[in-house]
């Protein structure tokens, strides 16, 4: 843009200045090239100290004759140049609003970066809506080491050293043996953990991973979860461990299911039993399936741990979250559960 030519002196009078004041005008706003420069343009040839307004003002001080002749010459020149301005402001505006529309276009039919996100494991919503179930009965989240001494998992378990259980088991030892660590063969451990950690009464539930030397094949893996439940307290009894269970049951599986309790042996549970529920939903119709073990925690075990069995007393149970999650949502292969591909995760919906 050249520099405005608005310092040049009018006389009201003179046609040819006036014409040539507008002139310049006229030249300055169709050479300026966006809304700003007009804006400096406007103000040097029609604002107030602009020549034609300063001609206008001459015009008081002509007489009668010159003051009509003046006044209709200054009066349409300031009328052109203000003419112009107003045309050239919206062809300037209009080029703004065509470039604005451009420059923030949107396409909104542009392929987007679909980076997918990840999805939470069935497994572990399921053992987070088990450990819920159990924190609304006002119980509390235990935890312990995968890597477990054969203390913990064993020995103050009631196990003998010489006790087939301990091979029925199918224990991951860890090298070298003299660490005497095992990968826990069972969530149990962590009963003993939480008696020597907290103080009575207790009522905790651990669900966790669990580890045995199984193959991997439709309903084994090596690598699975287990919940644990454990409560000690005065004058609990077997009616407590049926009525706790009989509740987990129902939120597990329905309204309709029931548990039944059958002979079975464990060595860190007195009475023990093998845990059935009564599946009212599973696919081919009801049906009572294996869903874990449970019973009167053992005076040993209570022993091992400082507690008084004369005074207190308590149950257990465990159960396989892969066998929970089978039942209850008929996954009928393993594979699926440990392959670790979102395409199954997703039908489960994408908790967070
Ligand atoms: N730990 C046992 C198992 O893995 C289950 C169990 C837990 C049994 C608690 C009794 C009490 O099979």
């Amino acid at each position: 843009m050249s520099e405005p030519t608005s310092s040049i002196e009018v006389d009201p009078t003179d046609e040819a200045g006036v014409t040539s004041a507008v002139e310049r005008a006229l030249a300055e706003i169709e050479t300026a090239s966006d809304l700003d420069e007009l804006k400096v343009v406007r103000l040097a040839h029609t604002g107030e100290k602009s020549p034609l307004a300063l001609a206008n003002r001459k015009i008081g001080g002509l007489d009668k004759a010159q003051k009509a002749v003046a006044g209709k010459l200054v009066g349409q020149a300031r009328g052109r140049v203000n003419k112009a301005v107003a045309a050239r402001t919206s062809v300037l505006e209009e080029e703004r609003d065509a470039r604005i529309l451009v420059d923030e276009a949107v396409d909104v039919t542009a392929a987007t970066r679909r980076t997918r996100l990840g999805g939470r494991h069935p497994l572990t919503n399921l053992m987070d809506r088990i450990g819920d179930v159990f924190v609304g009965m006002g119980w509390e989240i235990a935890d312990g080491p995968e890597l477990e001494h054969e203390w913990f998992n064993f020995d103050s378990l009631n196990f003998k050293p010489d006790h087939p259980a301990r091979q029925l088991q199918d224990t991951f030892f860890v090298d070298p043996p003299s660490s005497h660590l095992v990968m826990r063969t069972h969530t149990s451990p962590v009963q003993m953990r939480s008696l020597l950690e907290r103080e009575l009464p207790v009522y905790v539930v651990c669900p966790g991973k669990t580890y045995r030397t199984d193959e991997l094949d439709a309903t084994h893996t090596p690598v699975f979860h287990q919940v644990e439940g454990l409560a000690v307290d005065e004058g609990l009894s077997m009616a407590d461990l049926k009525g706790t269970l009989t509740h987990f049951a129902r939120v597990m599986f329905g309204e309709e299911a029931q548990i039944r309790l059958r002979p079975n042996y464990f060595p860190f549970t007195e009475p023990s039993a093998e845990l059935d529920v009564w599946h009212p939903t599973a696919k081919g119709g009801p049906r009572w399936i294996e869903w874990g073990g449970c019973g009167m925690v053992h005076p040993n075990v209570l022993r091992a741990a400082g507690i008084d069995p004369e005074r207190y007393s308590g149950f257990a149970f465990g159960m396989g979250i892969e066998r929970t999650l089978m039942f209850r949502n008929n996954v009928p292969d393993m594979h699926d559960m440990v392959e670790g591909d979102i395409r199954f995760s997703e039908h489960f919906g994408m908790e967070i």
